[in-house]
């Protein structure tokens, strides 16, 4: 194709739509507020977290398609009121799908582009669901309605073709043979540009045909997606429709190109943990969308007149066949989706931002005309001089009869051409009907075959590609699994999946599946090794993550949708076998789930098949590390022991060596990809060339493999101590218990805090305090010691293993360790850290009152280097004291713990009240001394003196043994809280379970009870002989 210079048009900006969509269960069950606003075509956006700081932005078409819809009896969703605000598919196909389809028939290349975060309405946009038909099919449909239009002025020919781009790799949608490994080449001609090397192009007479297409090339990629395990949400699908247009009687032809594009998921993989990955996976992920977002900058940058060098457009496969979309010759539009919901905010504000910066690249469109059309209007000319010539020999009446005869032979030959060229059209198109015919027999065929038998329904992570392959289980018994040789077999293909994988009968009128010894199976979240009867609508995985939906006789059909299960209903029922559930609401949709534990658990169910993929990939790669999911109480390393904060966390495991490693979401995501393709390419190894079993993954370097990474001190769990006693100069000897992430009880570790004077040396108890607020303004001395750990289930585990204990108080920004002890499951630390305050403040003391130091329990293992103290911002004395002062004495903020839990918090009501007790006893021992002294007249004041202390004494006492329960009583609530029932307990498990924790709950309230009986009582009788003696001296 040559653009005609005489067409050069002025500059043509790139058109942008942004869409908003209704919100999805997830954002439903975790009652999402809307953020985002629309009035006329400007679009407002506002942080959830800070109202005031809004942001608008101005496109050329904002399509509100939130709220004020109903779905009608067809499926379709249609506005309220008919003047409503809502925007429906066909609102949005006038506004940009009849704008291309002119574009189009004019003769200018044309494209589409969706872009938004997965899930936020790209394919709904471009392809549509159901009856609610997207953009390209309605396109269609006005396309061939057109060229039936206008059939007296033009012949049209419409190519189709359908890829998708995955991983930097093209694979042709539509083609039927085996694919080629590596996909197929981008070539570039000057002529046309970039252009995919043997992909398909079917010629298409009807928007039917389109349709059909559209079908097999979303079953294509289904399979590939299974095949592959691969996640469609990183993949982009393009479709390319050539218009040929020729128009007889003017002898131009036109051409044009329309490129819709849905392209792979914005989001981002943000790395939650602060560690950056060894392994760069960031760019690989998506380098056709990275490098889009480039071309869209650079473009927008020339468009505001700055100077720009190069622009990427070879650095990805998706930007060297958009090249004429993006700053070239095409028009192009832009449909940017987004969720309203608070929880998407900070994507959907990237993609309004994408938006925005697309929205200012220009393009350059020129009608295209065809050479090859070029040629039959050449052959045409010269037919006509020839004619012409010869009816001239004619008039001459010359008998010039070679030269006839020659001319003759040339119009001949001309003829011939322009047939060739003109039927060759024909003739592609026949082909392309027979072809077409065949598939549409199979599909009449499956259809025919949905209403005799039942059959399983294939449900994807993206519900564009669920339900599209359909596994018919006819009468009889029937093999499942990789085995396509025998005739009586099912055959799929996916990770996990055997040979023979599970057997279906189909006997009088009942389908039973069999588990082949060895295979994964899972019936609605069970795992079965038995024989297990199918109901209509039962869930299968087989395999790592195969999943379908079972679609029983036609008789036991209801009109029942089986939209309702989808992935996520799936994996949720996976996860409540595994004892990860969200209540009643994962099913019912209530509302009332906390949403920072609902955003937990969403992380799981998508992780969960991932782990289980990963499992399977190092198993078939002999990579020897196992992978498996942890939900990490953040409450462990909190001062504070809040218990809400949770997050997902990867544990894993080699399990030769007994190396662990624990992965961020993040970085398990970005690895899985990486696995992915280490996987792929072993698998084409494979095929080429079978080699012994893992000799091929033995080959890939230690530095590129996404299975290992260097080896590290790993958290294994924390213990609190709670620093309570210090404010009150008690000392305090505690063993504790190490918990790790899950709960589990990881060691025992014996601490003491002792206050002490400046050299070290151990307070008694006449230095007790009762009130805590006499050490304001005074310096305050104390040691920690870690004495011992005992029952290390580190080093049990592998003796070849090590641990430090970290620490840091107070305002310390960096921990200080005990040194490293290596192979004792009960290693002496005799660590002992001198502490003092200079000038004790009032947030210091708050903070001694109300938290904990949290002891870190780390695990070393061969081959990694200790942790080690650093004591750069650490101020000391020069006998090794650590400063603990508050550095600005004036930011005194007030330390709120509003998520304490109530027994704290009643705990803490407990001690003001004695406090209130305390001052109160003290104004009245104040005022029996003034009784006394006027009693006496100064007389004996010794035994006046004497008094004080001993009754203060008696208090500190008695304080201290309250101090010593409750720290028990702490203890015992912190192991109520974890107490959880084990991964795989059943229905007896569970009520062991519940047991224990009513036995735990009434230890709990029984201690409680009596510490604070305890110390009523000790107040009480101090009270009463204080009284006594009151009383014999008035
Ligand atoms: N405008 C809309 N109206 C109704 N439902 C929508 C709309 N946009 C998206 N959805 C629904 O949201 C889900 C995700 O949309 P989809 O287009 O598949 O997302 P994406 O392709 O961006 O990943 C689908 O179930 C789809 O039906
Ligand atoms: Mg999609």
């Amino acid at each position: 194709m040559r653009p005609r210079a005489s067409d050069m048009i002025s500059k043509d900006c790139v058109r942008v739509a942004a869409r908003v969509r209704p919100f999805n269960k997830r954002e439903k069950d975790a009652g999402s507020r809307c953020v985002v606003s629309m009035v006329s075509s400007s679009i407002t956006i506002q942080d959830p977290r800070d109202p005031q700081n809004r942001r608008s932005f101005c496109f050329d078409f904002a399509y509100w398609s939130h709220s004020g819809f109903f779905q009608d009896r067809s499926g379709l969703f249609v506005p309220e009121e008919a003047d409503g605000r809502y925007a429906d598919q066909d609102s949005v196909f006038q506004d940009l799908g009849e704008g291309i389809l002119e574009n189009a028939l004019q003769g200018y290349n044309a494209t589409l582009l969706a872009y938004g975060q997965t899930g936020s309405g790209k394919s709904y946009s471009m392809v549509g669901y159901g009856p609610n038909k997207g953009l390209v099919p309605k396109l269609c449909d006005r396309l061939f309605e057109a060229i039936r239009g206008n059939q007296e002025t033009r012949q049209c020919q419409v190519f189709f073709s359908m890829m998708e781009i995955y991983n930097e790799q093209v694979i042709d949608l539509l083609s039927q043979g085996s694919r080629t490994s590596g996909g197929l080449r981008i070539r570039e001609e000057q002529q046309r540009g970039f252009y995919v090397e043997g992909l398909r192009t079917v010629p298409c007479d009807s928007a039917q045909q389109v349709e059909q297409l559209m079908e097999q090339g979303t079953r294509t990629r289904t399979t590939a997606a299974t095949h592959m395990n691969a996640n469609s949400s990183r993949s982009h699908m393009l479709i390319i429709l050539q218009l040929k247009q020729i128009f007889s009687k003017e002898n131009i032809t036109k051409q044009s190109n329309i490129n819709l594009v849905d392209l792979a998921g914005s989001e981002r993989q943000r790395s939650c943990g602060s560690e950056a990955d060894r392994l760069k996976e960031g760019t690989a992920i998506n380098l056709s969308l990275t490098t889009l977002g480039n071309v869209i900058s650079a473009l927008a940058d020339v468009a505001v007149g700055r100077k720009v060098i190069h622009i990427p457009y070879r650095d990805s496969v998706l930007t060297k066949l958009l090249q004429s979309a993006l700053g070239g010759n095409s028009r192009t539009v832009m449909i940017a989706t987004l969720s309203p919901a608070d929880i998407c905010y900070e994507e959907s504000l990237s993609t309004l931002r994408y938006a925005e910066r697309a929205k200012r690249i220009q393009n350059r469109p020129v009608v295209n005309e065809s050479p090859t059309e070029r040629l039959v209007k050449e052959l045409k000319a010269e037919n006509a001089r020839l004619l012409q010539r010869l009816s001239r020999l004619g008039q001459e009446g010359r008998r010039a009869n070679d030269e006839t005869k020659e001319l003759r032979q040339l119009l001949t030959n001309n003829e011939l051409q322009i047939r060739a060229i003109q039927t060759l059209w024909e003739q592609h198109l026949q082909e392309a009907l027979r072809d077409w015919e065949q598939q549409y027999a199979n599909i009449t065929q499956e259809r025919r075959m949905m209403q005799m038998h039942p059959y399983i329904l294939n449900i994807n992570e993206d519900a564009q590609l669920s339900g599209v392959v359909k596994l018919f289980i006819r009468e009889g018994e029937w093999d499942i699994g990789l085995c396509d040789s025998s005739p009586r077999s099912i055959a799929i293909k996916g990770l996990g999946i055997q040979e023979r994988h599970a057997v279906f009968r189909n006997e009088q009128r009942r389908v039973t599946l069999t588990p082949h010894p060895g295979s994964r199976v899972i019936v609605n979240g069970q795992a079965v090794s038995q024989t297990a009867e199918l109901q209509h609508l039962d869930r299968l995985i087989l395999g790592s993550n195969c999943t379908y939906l079972f679609i029983g006789f036609p008789s036991e059909r209801g009109g029942d949708e089986w939209s309702r299960y989808d992935y996520d209903y799936f994996q949720s029922e996976v996860a409540a076998a595994e004892g990860i559930h969200l209540g009643e609401s994962s099913v019912t949709g209530c509302s009332q789930t906390d949403p920072s534990l609902l955003a937990v658990f969403y992380d799981y169910i998508k992780l969960m098949p991932m782990v289980a993929e990963a499992n399977q990939m190092s198993q078939e790669l002999n990579k020897g590390v196992d992978f498996k999911l942890e939900i990490k109480n953040l409450a462990l390393s909190d001062s504070k022991g809040h218990d809400l904060e949770k997050e997902i966390v990867v544990r894993v495991t080699s399990v030769g060596k007994k190396q662990v490693w624990i992965w961020s979401k993040a970085k398990f995501v970005n690895r899985k990809f990486l696995m992915e393709d280490v996987y792929q390419q072993h698998q084409a190894e494979q095929r080429e060339t079978p080699t012994v079993e893992g000799l091929t993954s033995a080959a890939l370097p230690r530095d590129k493999d996404p299975f290992w990474d260097p080896v590290e001190p790993l958290l294994l769990g924390t213990a609190h101590l709670w620093l309570q006693s210090l404010a009150f100069r008690i000392p305090l000897e505690e063993q504790l218990e190490v918990l790790g992430s899950e709960g589990t009880e990881e060691a025992i570790l014996q601490a003491q805090l002792v206050p002490c004077n400046s050299t070290g040396l151990p307070l008694g108890e006449d230095d007790i305090l009762i009130d805590p607020s006499e050490l304001l303004g005074r310096r305050l001395d104390f040691q920690l010691v870690l004495e011992q750990c005992c029952g290390l289930r580190w080093i049990r585990e592998a003796r070849n293993r090590g641990v430090q204990i970290g620490f840091s108080l107070f305002d310390c920004s960096q921990p200080l360790y005990t040194p490293a002890v290596w192979h004792n499951v009960n290693p002496l630390l005799d660590h002992r850290v001198h502490f003092a305050s200079i000038n004790t403040s009032q947030r210091l003391l708050d903070y001694l009152q109300s938290s904990a130091v949290v002891l870190e329990l780390w695990g070393l293992q061969d081959g990694c280097t200790d942790l080690a103290s650093s004591l750069e911002r650490v101020r000391m004395t020069t006998e090794g004291v650590f400063i603990i002062d508050d550095a600005d004495p004036t930011s005194a903020a007030g330390v709120n713990s509003p998520e304490l839990s109530c027994a704290v918090r009643a705990l803490q009501q407990d001690v003001e009240e004695l406090k209130s007790v305390n001052a109160s006893l003290r104004k009245e021992n104040h005022s029996l001394r003034e009784q006394l002294n006027t009693a006496r007249n100064g007389g004996d004041v010794g035994r006046g003196r004497s008094l004080r202390p001993s009754c203060d004494a008696e208090f500190a006492r008695a304080l201290k043994v309250f101090y010593h329960s409750m720290t028990s009583v702490r203890a015992q609530l912190q192991r109520l809280r974890r107490h959880r029932p084990s991964e795989d307990s059943d229905l007896l498990g569970l009520r062991l379970f519940t047991d224990e924790q009513s036995r735990l709950l009434r230890d709990f309230s029984e201690q409680l009870e009596q510490s604070v009986c305890a110390l009523k009582q000790d107040v009480a009788a101090i009270v009463r002989r204080k009284r006594e003696r009151s009383g014999i001296w008035s």
